[in-house]
């Protein structure tokens, strides 16, 4: 692991001249107009390791993609495991007040304007459902914005696909999360992570593979000027998508925010930073998530302690 760790720091200054960095440990890449898409992860191999912090800030093993970002969940309601022999990211479903995220860059800071949204396939079970969201960095790139009204609109996946037991491509663009839960616009130039809520139902297997961000291609971006443009499909070129395969996103020199979002620890309890404990289990987003996100927040701020 050390040596790995390692490996990925070196590769991440290599490819850092590839980015901007404006703002401390911002990741922002350079736009890349219609090209072939990033990998977040084929799920070929298991990842685990620490984030780039001093061990004062984070000294947990977390599961990690291709983009040096971490996976976690709500460490209690589903497991997940990276499966290479299949090539999947598998969710087993315990109980539906459940979670899963991946972060896009080790500092949980991620601007996102420059893409078009993200692909996978997945394999959902017969009459399953999820909900996805976008959860929300303040601009210092440091503290998490409020919990809950901050949270990306959460949409179901039933919206994209037929949960149906068959394998289907998906693809989320960024742009139909403008709004937040609290009815003004989402930041998008400052993601923490993306994050599926409420897997259901119990008992269920769901898969995920071939996870990548789509560049945004004729100004469809979230903020771009052409929302319905661009390919409707898309596929991954290997020979140019993240050749340096388990580099962190360039550009990130991480912030002790990122630590914040960290529930990925396979030994965690996992809530703290993560986006979604506080939602209701029927209530998809909206005012009902306020109450319960300022206790969640204050429990948050108290388990990370000296790490903010
Ligand atoms: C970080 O964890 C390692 C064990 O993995 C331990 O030896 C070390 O003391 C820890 N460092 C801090 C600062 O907690
Ligand atoms: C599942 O849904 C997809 C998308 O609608 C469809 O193409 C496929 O034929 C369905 N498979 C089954 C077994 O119903
Ligand atoms: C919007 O995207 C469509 C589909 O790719 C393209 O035909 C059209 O020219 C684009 N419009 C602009 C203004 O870029
Ligand atoms: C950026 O990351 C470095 C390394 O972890 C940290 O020392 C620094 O405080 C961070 N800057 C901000 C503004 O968080
Ligand atoms: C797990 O689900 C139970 C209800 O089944 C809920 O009370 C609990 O808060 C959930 N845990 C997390 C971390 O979301």
């Amino acid at each position: 692991m050390r040596s790995a760790a390692a490996a990925l720091l070196v590769a991440a200054s290599l490819i850092s001249s590839a980015s901007a960095q404006i703002g401390a440990n911002w990741t922002q890449l350079a736009a890349n107009d219609c090209g072939p898409d990033l990998l977040i992860d084929d799920f070929s191999v298991v990842r685990q390791g620490k984030l780039p912090f001093p061990p004062q800030v984070d000294n947990t093993t977390r599961f990690l993609n291709a983009l040096g970002a971490d996976y976690g969940d709500d460490g209690q309601n589903l497991t997940f495991a990276t499966v290479p022999a299949d090539k999947v990211m598998r969710i087993n479903v315990i109980t539906t007040q459940n979670f899963w995220f991946s972060k896009f860059d080790a500092s949980a800071c991620f601007d996102t304007t420059n893409f078009h949204g993200i692909a996978f396939d997945m394999l959902a079970p017969v009459g399953g459902n999820m909900k996805m969201t976008l959860t929300q960095k303040n601009p210092d790139c440091i503290l998490r914005t409020d919990y809950g009204p901050s949270d990306a609109t959460y949409i179901p996946i039933t919206n994209y696909m037929n949960p149906n037991g068959t394998k289907q491509s998906v693809i989320i663009p960024f742009a139909d999360f403008k709004m937040n839960s609290g009815g003004k616009l989402y930041d998008f130039l400052h993601l923490k992570d993306w994050t599926l809520n409420q897997f259901s139902p119990a008992g269920s297997t769901w898969e995920i593979s071939n996870l990548r961000l789509m560049y945004a291609c004729k100004g469809n971006g979230p903020l771009g000027t052409n929302s319905t443009g661009g390919p409707t499909t898309s596929t991954v070129n290997p020979a140019t998508t993240n050749p340096a395969g388990g580099a962190p996103a360039a550009g990130t020199t991480p912030a002790a925010g990122g630590a914040a979002g960290g529930a990925a620890a396979p030994s965690s309890t996992g809530a703290a930073g993560s986006a979604q404990s506080a939602v209701p289990a029927k209530s998809s987003a909206g005012q009902t998530l306020y109450a319960f996100a300022s206790t969640v927040f204050g429990a948050s701020v108290a388990f990370l302690g000296g790490a903010l």
